[in-house]
C-alpha cells in the first residue's frame, strides 16, 4: 500500500522516514512546491535503506499528483512552521490557501484516500479539510493529540522520575497552547493514578508544561519540531495500513461528541483500516468538561477566519 506525505520539509522528511523504518508500507511518495526538493529527500532516504534495512520505496516529485495516485493515506505537512513566539493561529492565513490546494489535487488522484492533516493552526485545517474535499468524516484525521499525549507522557514520567513506558495518559481537546487538556485525572504509573503521586502544584506544572511543549521546543530550536511530530503521524498510517484498531486522540469532526458539533477537535479514537473506527466518549470532569467546551470555543473563532 501507497501513503503520500505532502510536504518534504522537516515533519513530512521525519514522517516519511519513521513509516519507511517501521517497514509496513509498499511506496511513501514525498511531494513538496520546492523544485527538487521532494525528489532530493526521497533519494537521500532511499540511501539509508540498506543501513536500516527496510524495503519501503520512497520516490519524490516537485508537485505531480498523478505519482500520488491510489494512496490509501495522505498526510499533509505542507505550509509555513511557527517561529518563537508565534501561535499556531497566526499561521492561518497563508496555510488554509494551500490546505485546501492539496487537498483537492490529493482527492483527484486518490478519490478513496484517507487525510492526515498537520499543518497548523491543525483543528482548523482539518476542519477545512472536511468543508472542502467531500470525503467520508472517517476519512479525515487531525494530528495533535498523538503528539501532544507523547509530550505528557514525557513531562509525567520527568516529574515521576520514572521510565517513560510506566506512565500512560492523554491529551484531548485543542492543539494549541491555551487548549489542550491533559487528562491528569486518566493518567496513570503502572496502572495507579498520578494523583496519588504528585501534589496538585506538580500536577498543575506538568499540565503546563505539556501544553506549551510546542511552543518551548520553537523557542530552542528557532523552528517547531519534527522528530516527535513524524513519529506520531507515523504510528497513525501504521493503525490504519495494519488494522490495527488502536485508541489514538485525534482531532475528528465531532456531530454530538461531548456536546459539540460541526467542529474538528481533539478527542479519543479507534483508528483503523478505514480510518476512523469509533470515537470513545470517555466521561470528563465537571473541570474538564468545561475546559473542554472553552478550547472549543476558540477554535470556533479561528475557524470563523476561513473562507472557502
Ligand atoms: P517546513 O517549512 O520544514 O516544511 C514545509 C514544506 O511544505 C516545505 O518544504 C514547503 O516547500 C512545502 N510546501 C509549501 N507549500 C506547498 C504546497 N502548496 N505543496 C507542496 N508543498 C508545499 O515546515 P515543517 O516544520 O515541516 O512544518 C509543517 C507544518 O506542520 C507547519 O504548518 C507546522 O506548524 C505543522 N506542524 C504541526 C504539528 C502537529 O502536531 N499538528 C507538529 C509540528 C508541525
Amino acid at each position: 500500500m501507497k501513503v503520500t506525505v505532502v510536504g518534504a520539509g522537516a515533519v513530512g522528511a521525519s514522517c516519511a522516514e519513521y513509516i519507511a523504518m517501521k517497514n509496513f508500507a509498499a511506496e511513501v511518495v514525498l511531494v513538496d512546491i520546492k523544485e527538487g526538493f521532494a525528489e532530493g529527500k526521497a533519494m537521500d532516504l532511499m540511501q539509508t535503506a540498506s543501513l536500516n534495512n527496510f524495503d519501503t520505496k520512497i520516490t519524490g516529485t516537485t508537485g505531480d499528483y498523478s505519482k500520488t495516485a491510489g494512496s490509501k493515506v495522505a498526510v499533509i505537512t505542507s505550509g509555513i512552521p511557527r517561529k518563537p513566539g508565534m501561535t499556531r493561529e497566526e499561521l492561518i492565513g497563508i496555510n488554509a490557501g494551500i490546505v485546501k490546494d492539496v487537498t483537492a489535487n490529493l482527492v483527484k488522484h486518490s478519490p478513496n484516500v484517507i487525510i492526515i492533516v498537520v499543518s497548523n493552526p491543525m483543528d482548523t485545517m482539518a476542519y477545512l479539510v472536511h468543508k472542502t474535499s467531500g470525503l467520508p468524516k472517517n476519512q479525515i484525521i487531525g494530528m495533535g493529540g498523538a503528539l501532544d499525549s507523547a509530550r505528557f507522557k514525557y513531562r509525567l514520567a520527568e516529574a515521576l522520575e520514572c521510565p517513560i513506558s510506566d506512565v500512560d495518559g492523554m491529551v484531548i481537546a485543542a492543539h494549541s497552547d491555551t487548549g489542550m487538556l491533559p487528562l491528569m485525572s486518566k493518567a496513570t504509573r503502572n496502572g495507579v493514578p498520578v494523583t496519588e503521586f504528585l501534589d496538585e502544584a506538580k500536577q498543575n506544572q506538568v499540565a503546563e508544561e505539556t501544553k506549551v511543549g510546542g511552543a518551548t521546543l520553537t523557542k530552542l530550536l528557532g523552528t517547531s519540531a519534527w522528530y516527535a511530530p513524524g513519529a506520531a503521524v507515523s504510528v497513525m498510517v501504521q493503525a490504519i495500513f495494519c488494522d490495527h484498531k488502536k485508541m489514538i486522540p485525534c482531532s475528528l469532526m465531532l456531530d454530538g461528541e461531548y456536546g459539540q458539533s460541526d467542529i474538528c477537535l481533539g478527542v479519543p479514537a479507534i483508528i483503523g483500516a478505514n480510518g476512523v473506527e469509533k470515537i470513545v466518549e470517555i466521561k470528563l470532569t465537571d473541570a474538564e468538561k468545561e475546559k473542554f467546551a472553552t478550547a472549543a470555543q476558540a477554535v470556533r473563532e479561528v475557524n470563523g477566519d476561513l473562507k472557502f
